[in-house]
This record gives C-alpha cells, structure tokens and sequence, in this order.
C-alpha cells in the first residue's frame, strides 16, 4: 500500500524519478506524473484503466511556466486564467510539440490549469516540468475528494499519496475552450459556475455531447457512476413510492424524508448551500454505494451556479442504471 502523507520534498523527488503521486487539488485529488516523460505518463492510464483516448489535464503553478506548452493564448482565456488562477478551471489551448501526443491523445490543444491546493502548489513550484494529472479514480468511477478514496482504489498502484485534506471544491475543474471565431465553449461543467465564466468572457456556448467519441470524455453520458443503480429524481416522495420493497437509500439537498432510515441517507448542504453540496456530493455518493442499499434516490438540485454542474454529474451517474 503507498504511503500517505504530507512529505512535498518525497513526492517531488518520486515525479522526477518517474513514478506517481495522488495530489490534493481544490477540487478532487489528480493522479499526477511527470507531463513530458510518456513512461511515466501510461502509468497514470494503466493504473486509471482509462483509454488512451482520454487525453490528460496538465497543471503548473503559473501561467508563466505554462507557455513553453501552448502556442497561442487567446484574449478571452489571459482574463479567464487572471480572474480564476489558481482554481477550478481548465483551458484548452493549441499544444506545442514538447506536449507528447499520448497526454493529448493526438488533439491539437492540451489541456492546462493551475490548482488553488497550497500543498500542490509548493509541489508544483519545485518542479521545473508540469503535471500530468486526471482524477485519481478507476476510469468511469466517482473521482476522489479525500486521501483515504485514493488509498482504497489506487493505494497499490501510487507511490505515494499527498494528503492535503478534503478538497475544498469538490468536483471537477471546468473546461473552457475557444473557437477560431472567438467563441468560447464550455465543453464540462464543474467547480467554476458558468456565471462566472460568463462575467469575464461573456456569453458562453455550452457544449456537453454526449456522444460516445466525445471531444472530452468526461461528457460520456455514463461517467462518474457509482457501482449501485442510481435514480435522479425529481420528486423523492413518489420515486420512493414507484419502488415498493427495495432497500434504498437517499441523496438530498437539504431535507431527509420519512422512509428512508438515516444510515441510508445523506444530506448534501442542510442550509441549501450549492458549494457546500458540491464538496459533500462524491464523499456522500461513495458512501451510499457501500451501504446495503440496492437503489440509490438522488435529488436533482436547483439547476444554477453549481446546481447544473452538481446535476449533471448525478445525470450521468444514472445513465450507468
Ligand atoms: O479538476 C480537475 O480537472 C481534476 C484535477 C485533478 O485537476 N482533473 C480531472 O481530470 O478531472 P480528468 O482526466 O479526470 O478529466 C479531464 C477531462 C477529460 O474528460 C478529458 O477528456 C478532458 O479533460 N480533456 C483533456 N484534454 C483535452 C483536450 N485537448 N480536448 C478536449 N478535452 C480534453
Ligand atoms: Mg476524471
């Protein structure tokens, strides 16, 4: 099992060596390798089981350290990274050649951000290459938000595991692309509301496929599944009722109801609080997936800010039923 702890000088001396480390973001913990050496990076798609049609995120502590990897950095993505840097969001930005295709899976851009996690960020500043780093989950599964989701499905195939706590965003980064045209394009929804994409670069296109050899593999409709049968609903008491006999267990917003017993039961934000929501969601999903229940009821948010990205991420989990 890899060791987990909070040694930076350790988890930097195993990337340069090649090897990998999970890393605490802001938003889920990444399965990090050195970005520019392909031995080390299909480690993170062996240990993943993710295609290698997946290309990867990588990050870097400044947007300076970032330019050796991007030919060309558009009006629209300097204000975004000025305003959101260090923080949940991810650019995509035509690639140069020092990017090695299997990060890209052979697209032209590579995708690039800088987490706000101080820990990361130490790390990141020692390192004098970035960071090739998806989420630290089997392909397809809940991404992690704390040490310990790292250890129990990766702690065979890591080095070592940077415990930075529980992430504070909770889920995704959002990925923001730009067209030729001067379009910009949301091609995931995450931890950085639209709204606030939208202040800095106007209005945005939202361009969530959900075809099966999608631009950014994290709009395949079933991702982020737990391994349980999981129903969005809209309508808890009668989702319940349509059901008569199966164990469930529940996912809310804020309200528990009668009938569902409460160690089957998590409340995402018992204030109504979206980014309090978000940081509970994969904790809470993992957990109602280890219980005894055989369905699993989740309440489809209020569609705003984080809602809609919280939403989605439920509505591709159910597509896994
Ligand atoms: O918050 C996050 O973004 C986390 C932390 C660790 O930074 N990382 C993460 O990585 O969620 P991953 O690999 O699980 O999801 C990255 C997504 C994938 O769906 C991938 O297809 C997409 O980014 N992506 C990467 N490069 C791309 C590119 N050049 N064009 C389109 N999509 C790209
Ligand atoms: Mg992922």
């Amino acid at each position: 099992m890899a060791e987990i702890g909070t040694d930076i000088q350790k988890a930097a001396a195993i990337l340069k060596a090649g090897g990998l480390v999970a890393i605490p973001t802001e938003t889920v913990y990444g399965l990090a390798a050195k970005a520019l050496d392909t031995g080390a990076v299909i480690k993170i798609f062996e240990a993943k089981n993710r295609p290698f049609f997946d290309p990867l995120i990588i990050h870097s502590n400044s947007l300076e350290k970032l330019h050796p990897y991007v030919l060309h950095i558009p009006e629209a993505a300097y204000k975004l990274a000025e305003a959101y840097w260090p923080g949940p969001l991810t650019l995509l930005l035509r690639k140069t050649v020092l990017v090695p295709d299997l990060v890209s899976s052979g697209l032209d851009t590579v995708a690039v951000r800088v987490p706000r996690h101080p820990l990361t960020l130490h790390l990141l500043e020692q390192l004098d290459f970035p960071l090739a780093a998806p989420s630290a989950n089997p392909f397809g599964y809940v991404s992690p938000t704390q040490a310990s989701h790292v250890i129990r499905q990766l702690g065979t195939k890591v080095n070592y595991v940077l415990d930075g706590g529980t992430c504070e965003v909770g889920i995704e980064s959002t990925i923001v692309g730009f067209e030729d045209s001067g379009q910009v394009k949301v091609y995931r929804l995450g931890g950085l509301a639209v709204e606030d994409v939208e202040k800095i670069a106007g209005p945005v296109n939202v361009n969530l496929n959900q075809s099966s050899n999608p631009k950014a593999p994290g709009q395949l409709k079933s991702h982020y599944a737990p391994r349980k049968p999981l129903l969005l609903s809209t309508n808890i008491m009668e989702s319940i009722r349509n059901f008569p006999g199966k164990k469930m267990a529940l996912l809310a917003f804020s309200y528990a109801v009668k009938g569902i017993p409460a160690e089957r039961t998590r409340i995402l934000s018992a204030t109504g609080d979206l980014q309090e929501a978000a940081r509970n969601l994969f904790a809470a999903l993992r957990e109602l997936d280890d219980s005894d229940a055989e369905l699993i009821i989740a309440e489809q948010l209020p569609s705003g800010f984080l809602g809609r990205a919280i939403n989605d991420r439920l509505q591709r989990a159910a597509a896994a039923v």
